[in-house]
This record gives structure tokens, sequence and C-alpha cells, in this order.
């Protein structure tokens, strides 16, 4: 099967939908990792970003992976938005033998479309921006404004939102469905995404209540 084929049968969109989506978790949780040097001190998250920037041409390799990626998953969900709503025999994340659909299914193209805003922003703060000062001063300066915290914890709960049901369709894609399993998978993967995003929110919410976080 060609990738052309692969994208245009249900079950190729399936797949990759599954693996883009444990991809840019795995990102996520990376980013997560990273992000949390913010805890131990603007000299730690500094130390981190340096590091990471010293990998030399991996860094744009790594972002151009990550980019084609966010467009596969993007288009993907955007092919199955459309299926669903023609109301065609094949769908995704919705069939009634998987527990029907939830807020967090419904609102998948929409949370999907809030969080490419939420990119668009967050890379014009901290990624395309004047890296002679220290990315700790640039977060600092950024997040300790009410309205850009704000900004960020709503869009945090979004992603919440969109991963915990993105999770729990990660699991029916790869035929981890039981009856028996599935409120335990369901509140697994709320509660995988709300510790996740937890870990994002704090860094909004310590810059605008402590004084001297990333200082
Ligand atoms: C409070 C929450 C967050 C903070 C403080 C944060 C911080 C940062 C920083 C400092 C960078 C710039 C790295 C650099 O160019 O040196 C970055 C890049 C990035 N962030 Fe975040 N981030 C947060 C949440 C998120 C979330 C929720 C997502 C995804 C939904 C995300 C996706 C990205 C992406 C895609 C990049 C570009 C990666 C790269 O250039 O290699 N971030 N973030």
């Amino acid at each position: 099967m060609t990738l052309g084929q692969t994208v245009r049968s249900s079950v190729g969109q399936k797949i990759l939908m599954a693996v883009s989506g444990i991809m840019l978790s795995l990102f996520l949780v990376v980013h997560g990792i990273g992000n949390s040097m913010t805890f131990f001190g603007s000299k730690a998250f500094n130390a981190y970003a340096e590091k990471l920037h010293s990998l030399g041409f991996l860094v744009p390799l790594f972002e151009l992976g990550l980019l084609a990626v966010f467009l596969l998953h993007i288009f993907l969900g955007l092919t199955l938005f459309l299926q669903n709503n023609q109301a065609r025999p094949v769908r995704y994340q919705m069939e009634k033998s998987s527990g029907g659909r939830t807020p967090g299914s419904r609102t998948m193209p929409y949370t999907g479309v809030v969080i490419l805003i939420f990119l668009v922003v967050h890379l014009l703060n901290f990624h395309f921006t004047d890296h002679s000062i220290p990315i700790s001063d640039i977060v600092r300066n950024v997040l300790r404004q009410p309205i850009y915290a704000l900004f960020y914890l709503s869009a945090l709960a979004v992603v919440a939102l969109h991963i915990s049901h993105g999770f729990w369709s990660l699991f029916q894609s790869l035929g981890i469905n039981h009856p028996k399993y599935n409120a335990t998978l369901r509140s697994g993967s709320l509660g995988a995404a709300l510790a996740l995003s937890a870990v994002f929110m704090l860094i909004p919410l310590c810059t605008l209540l402590i004084k001297e976080f990333l200082r």
C-alpha cells in the first residue's frame, strides 16, 4: 500500500491518527519534563535550554519532523471530521460500541483549532523571538502579564480536554476496548491528561503569583 492509499483508507487513517497522536503526546511529555526545570530556578531552566540548543543540526531536523507530524495530525483530523459530518458508515472515535459521545469527542475539531491558535501565539512568544535574552526572562516577561497567563491557562485546559479524548481514542484504535475496562480506560485517559496539563499550568500560575519565580 502506498502512503496515499494508506491515508485514504479508513484503517490507515486510524493507524496514522494513532501514531501521530502518540508522537505528539510523547513530545508533550518531554516538553513538560523540560519545562519543569522552571521549578528549579532560572539557572536550571536556562542550562537545560542551552543544552538543547547545543545539539546543533539535530534541533531543526527535530522541528521539521514535529511540524510534519502536526500537519499530518491536523489533515487526518479534518478528514475524519468531514467524514463524520457526511454521516458515512466509517466513523472514528464515536462508534456506539465504544461508549458513545462525550464532551471530549464532540469538541475534538474545535479544541484542535484552539490548540492550533495557541501554538501560533506560543511560538511567536517563545520561539520566534530575540534569543540573545535568556529563555527564563522571555518566559517570565510573557507569563507575568495576566492576559497571557489567562490565555495560557485557558489553552492548557483545552489541551487537557483534547488529549483526554485523544488517549481514549488511541485505546479504541489499538483495539483495547472491553465493556469491563472502558470506564477505567476513560478515567485513566482523563487523569493522565489532567496530570500532564497541570505541570504546564503550574508555570503561568507560579509566574503570576510568585514574585521570585524564574528571576
Ligand atoms: C506553560 C506552558 C508552556 C511553556 C512555559 C512552554 C515553553 C516553551 C519554550 C520556552 C519554548 C521555546 C524553545 C526554544 O525555542 O528555545 C517552547 C517551544 C515549543 N512549545 Fe512550548 N511551552 C508550554 C506549553 C506548550 C504546549 C501545551 C504545547 C503543545 C500543545 C507546546 C508546544 C511547543 C512547540 C511545538 C514548541 C517548538 C519546539 C521546538 O522549536 O523545538 N508548548 N515552549
